[in-house]
């Protein structure tokens, strides 16, 4: 198999020539979600001729090993293609052995030699690690002289586990690339129907004059698991599920649902108005997080007809200790954007595993008709689908047929992305690392929108920690603790759990 061969960036009129080295390129995120893009990327054709993946690890593998492993690990799960596709996707494919402590080991040089000559074109360094490598790895890319004015870094979320993390996390980056080198991602905003938010929003007329506390009851936003934390138990003990998906998924979803119309659709003005709503969240501390958040974990249940075990009993490497009797596998938070616009408006968030269904979705609840005619009917509500299946549903007040009594019935008026559109939705991962490979970091969160994010979640963090209380106990498969229903319940409001797939 021929290795592709250096080129300039003008060679491609489809994206970058790149070098794409991936810290910790045998791991799960690797093999499961970045592989697989980049294959189906140059199944498109969206994959310069030259581009090379060059995959770092402590396994010793070799090219060939690991393009066996590859074969053999990422093949199966991929939308076919043809054989001569592959062989190519293969020949991109590259592999050096690197323990990232040791600058002076002989990895370090075999990745320069394979890097040399190659300087004048994309260099891209993925941290597919855990966070506390960030640091070590780009001093150790300096020092081993690899880092080019067009290089670049992808960092991986979780960035750090507080505000005072996050920001030496950022500094020790920051201290090798600039703020414009650095792409850190959150792979929500690679969802399409996150990407049709603001498409939605700022592309129609009709509903920015009613997107507002005038119109809009309250904003729901859920990102529910049936999977559990199976052989996840070092990550998760120490995340939990306000950590690992409200300070960045989470957040970022109600910022777009929250933000005011950007001038125009590039990086930095979308960037400046998604941290202006973060700057406005009000705070959550003591007392009040008490009142407006809600903690849970799982015991034993049933999820789709199975019995599945409680978190303390997944089948894991290490033992349970107090960090995993602590540990939060669900919450539901009471938010609040106070500004002229969401005044009084509440945004509810809710995330948890081993819950009925996996399902995200945001849902924006209208006011009820200020004065109504009719007996019955209900307000009429927006649902924006993430997974499964894509779409936008709005449900609407209808006259049920018929030449009696006028009785009223919600009827939803559906877009199904993929009924509509009839084309794959790519991956997440997918439109991301093109946006990488392109250097358009939109779709990526600034450091001022991360530390602001951490600034809002710390206070939180610090009531639940300075408390005896352990989250509630909910049983797998149900859809929480009772207290994430008192949470919209005391208002008069509910989830919105219709629709489930
Ligand atoms: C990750 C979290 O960021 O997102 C995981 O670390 C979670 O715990 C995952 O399962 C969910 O992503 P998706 O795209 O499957 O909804």
């Amino acid at each position: 198999m021929p290795a592709p061969s250096a080129a300039t960036a003008s060679e491609s009129p489809t994206a970058h020539v790149a070098d794409l080295v991936i810290f910790g390129g045998t791991g799960d995120l690797s093999m499961r979600k970045l592989l697989p893009a980049l294959y189906h990327a140059d199944r498109d054709g969206r994959l310069a001729p030259q581009t090379r993946i060059i995959a770092m690890s402590r396994s010793g593998l070799d090219d060939s090993d690991f393009r066996g492993k590859v074969e053999a690990e990422v093949r199966p799960g991929l939308h076919a293609g043809d054989a001569e596709g592959w062989e190519r996707f293969l020949g991109r494919l590259h592999h050096v052995s690197v323990d990232v402590g040791d600058i002076q080991q002989a990895g370090w040089g075999a990745l320069t030699r394979l890097l040399a000559g190659r300087e004048d074109i994309d260099r891209i360094f993925y941290l597919a690690s855990p966070p506390m490598t960030f640091g070590p790895f780009c001093r150790a890319v300096h020092e081993a002289g690899l880092v080019t004015p067009r290089s670049r870094v992808v960092l991986e979320k979780p960035l750090g586990r507080d505000l005072a993390g996050a920001q030496q996390i950022n500094d020790e980056v920051g201290a090798i690339f600039d703020e414009h080198q650095i792409f850190r991602i959150d792979h929500y905003l690679g969802k399409e129907t996150v990407q049709n938010l603001l498409v939605l929003r700022f592309a129609n007329a009709f509903l920015e004059p009613i997107w507002n506390s005038l119109w809009i009851d309250h904003v729901q936003i859920t990102v529910a698991e049936s999977v559990g934390t199976p052989g996840r138990r070092g990550y998760y003990d120490h995340a939990g599920a306000l950590r690992d998906m409200v300070q960045n998924h989470l957040l970022q979803l109600l910022c777009l649902v929250a933000m005011e119309p950007p001038a125009r659709n590039d990086r930095e003005a979308i960037r400046d108005e998604k941290v202006k709503v973060l700057q406005a969240l009000r705070p959550i501390s003591g007392g009040e997080a008490d009142r407006f958040t809600v903690r849970g974990q799982y015991v034993a249940g049933q999820v789709d007809g199975k019995d599945v075990p409680g978190y303390l009993d997944e089948p894991d490497k290490t033992a349970p200790t107090e960090a995993s009797r602590r540990v939060e596998t669900f919450t539901a938070i009471r938010a609040e954007v106070k500004n002229w616009r969401w005044a009084g408006v509440p945004f509810y968030l809710r995330t948890g595993k081993r819950l009925p269904h996996r399902r995200s979705e945001i849902v924006i609840q209208f006011k009820d008709v200020p004065h109504s005619i009719y007996p019955g009917g209900s307000p009429n509500r927006l649902v924006l689908r993430l997974q499964p299946s894509e779409g936008i549903t709005l449900h609407l007040m209808a006259k049920e047929p018929g030449a009696g009594e006028v009785l009223l019935r919600p009827v939803p008026l559906s877009l199904s992305f993929a009924d509509t559109f009839r084309t794959r939705v790519p991956e997440a991962y997918e439109r991301l690392l093109m946006d990488v490979l392109a250097g358009n970091p939109t779709l990526f969160m600034r450091r001022d929108e991360v530390e602001a994010a951490w600034r809002w979640i710390d206070p939180i963090i610090a009531t639940w920690e300075s408390g005896d209380a352990l989250p509630e106990p909910y049983a797998a498969g149900t859809t929480g603790p009772a207290a994430a229903h008192e949470l919209l319940g005391r208002s008069g409001r509910a989830w919105h759990e219709e629709d489930l797939p």
